[in-house]
């Protein structure tokens, strides 16, 4: 049996509160519909369809050939954005998996399993329940008195009995595709919110006396549904503790899980603790044996093994083996780090490349330079790469010494095995094995303090 499938992402959000498209919300580092859509693709489905609305652009632009796209001009409810798909679905016989684009937290077994369940039970519809302690704002599932699903009620239409029902409707559904379009298109929006709601039609079903099912997850936690910011809240905590969890599991040493923040677009390799209050974000990849923390940011950043970050921040970056970062470091992106490179205290690297074994301990700003290897660079050495109109680069060659407290006004070289004299301004090249001294010379005023003091 073919399965195609329908995700819903069309509608505004309101309740976000928002001027971006509730589905392009992240959650780990990853928008709420690249994760239903992963899960959806994870569960062996080919043939995904994506009903976007306004700011559709936006959500195909991030996913791209992930799906195919239908447009829901008006949202007039979850029934007519599934309705949108028809055409794209016009003449497929298999079952269509549907799934919301505002529930991050699915799991891809849970999807096949709902699937699986409705084609052994050659039901016309199946639809994913949970058992809620606290079911507010879900459908609820309304059972007759033999267990068989009547009818899903939304929490603004349902009687007070029905309120009281814990099941509720994950807004997930496996449908026969035979007959689907034609049943929706007999929805009516006779309901509290004048909508077409897409759980009516399992009322439709049944009242038919087609064959309709339900399937509980084992795990509630999987269906929340992001509505507002709360909820998205509580969907970042858990997906937080899920991606901690893989993680801790493939060997990496995580001291306090409750206050470490890893994306799940993260790698991690064997052996590496990371302390806590550290954010792994985005498309980083950390090596193995590495240090991370405590108070840490890493952003779409490549560290080898070895490494070790203290509470520093190194953004859109690439750090060789055995790197030495902090604390208090701030790597801006475009930094390339050989192997063994110390970026000590207080130090900010912009768009920089420093060499195998090159030293920049403390208190330095390197920005638009090419350093070398083994390049000791003093303390409160600054680059001068900005005039107020544009940004020049400093090229400083293999085993140069900066002395402290350098200003290198670029565009310029320093020669491999050069040095600088400490305090110095230097503003032209300073050829290699050469050493650039430019500062005034000192003149001492003997007995100046006893002078002083005299009345
Ligand atoms: C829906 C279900 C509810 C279920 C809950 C699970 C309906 C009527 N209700 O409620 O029973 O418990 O999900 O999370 O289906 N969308 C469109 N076009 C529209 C309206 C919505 O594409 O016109 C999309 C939204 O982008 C969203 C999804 O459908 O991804 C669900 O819509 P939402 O308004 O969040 O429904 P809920 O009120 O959460
Ligand atoms: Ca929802």
């Amino acid at each position: 049996m073919q399965l195609a499938a329908v995700v819903l992402a069309a509608g505004k959000g309101t309740r976000m509160k928002s001027t971006t498209v509730k589905v392009l919300h992240q959650v780990c580092g990853k928008a709420m519909v690249e994760h239903v859509l992963t899960a959806v693709q994870d569960a062996g489905v080919q043939k995904i369809v994506l009903v976007v609305g306004q700011q559709g652009e936006q959500v195909m632009e991030l996913l791209g050939g992930m799906a195919e796209y239908t447009r829901q001009d008006e949202q007039l409810g979850t029934a007519h954005a599934l309705m949108q798909a028809r055409p794209v679905l016009e003449g497929f016989k298999g079952d269509v998996l549907v799934v919301c684009g505002d529930t991050p937290l699915l799991r891809p077994q849970t999807l096949s399993e709902l699937c699986h369940r409705h084609r052994t039970s050659n039901n016309a519809a199946t639809v994913l329940t949970a058992i809620l302690d606290d079911p507010a704002g879900y459908g609820r599932v309304i059972r007759s008195t033999g267990g068989m699903v009547q009818k899903i009620v939304e929490q603004k239409d349902a009687a007070p009995d029905e309120l009281a029902v814990q099941e509720i409707n994950a807004g997930v559904y496996c449908f026969r595709g035979v007959g689907l379009f034609e049943a929706l298109a007999a929805l009516r929006t006779d309901n509290a919110q004048g909508e077409y709601y897409l759980t009516d039609i399992i009322g439709y079903y049944a009242d038919r006396g087609e064959p309709v099912g339900a399937v509980a997850v084992n795990d509630p936690t999987e269906i929340a549904g992001v509505n507002d910011r709360c909820q998205l809240a509580t969907a970042e905590k858990i997906l937080r503790r899920r991606v901690l969890e893989r993680v801790m599991l493939s060997g990496v040493t995580v001291l306090d899980p409750e206050n470490t923040y890893i994306d799940s677009t993260v790698e991690i390799g064997m052996d590496t603790v990371i302390y806590p209050f550290t954010f792994v974000e985005g498309k980083s990849k950390i090596g193995e044996n590495c240090i991370i923390g405590p108070s840490s940011r890493l952003l779409n950043t490549n560290l080898g093994s070895h490494v070790t970050v203290q509470n520093s921040v190194v953004m859109g970056s690439s750090v060789g083996d055995g790197c030495n970062i902090g604390p208090f470091a701030y790597v801006r992106p475009g930094c390339v780090l050989g192997r063994e490179v110390k970026v000590g205290d207080f130090v900010e690297l912009k768009k920089t490349f420093l060499g195998d074994g090159t030293k920049v301990p403390h208190l330095s700003y390197v920005g638009d330079s090419d350093v070398g290897k083994s390049v000791n660079i003093g303390a409160g050495t600054i680059t001068c790469n900005y005039d107020g109109e544009k940004k020049s680069v400093t090229r400083i060659g293999d085993g140069a010494f900066i002395g402290s407290n350098t200003n290198l006004v670029a565009p310029l070289e320093v020669g491999a095995g050069a040095f600088t004299g400490a305090g110095s301004t230097i503003t032209r090249d300073v050829p290699p094995g050469a050493l650039g001294v430019a500062r005034d010379k000192q003149k001492n005023i003997a007995d100046w303090s006893a002078r002083k003091k005299r009345p």
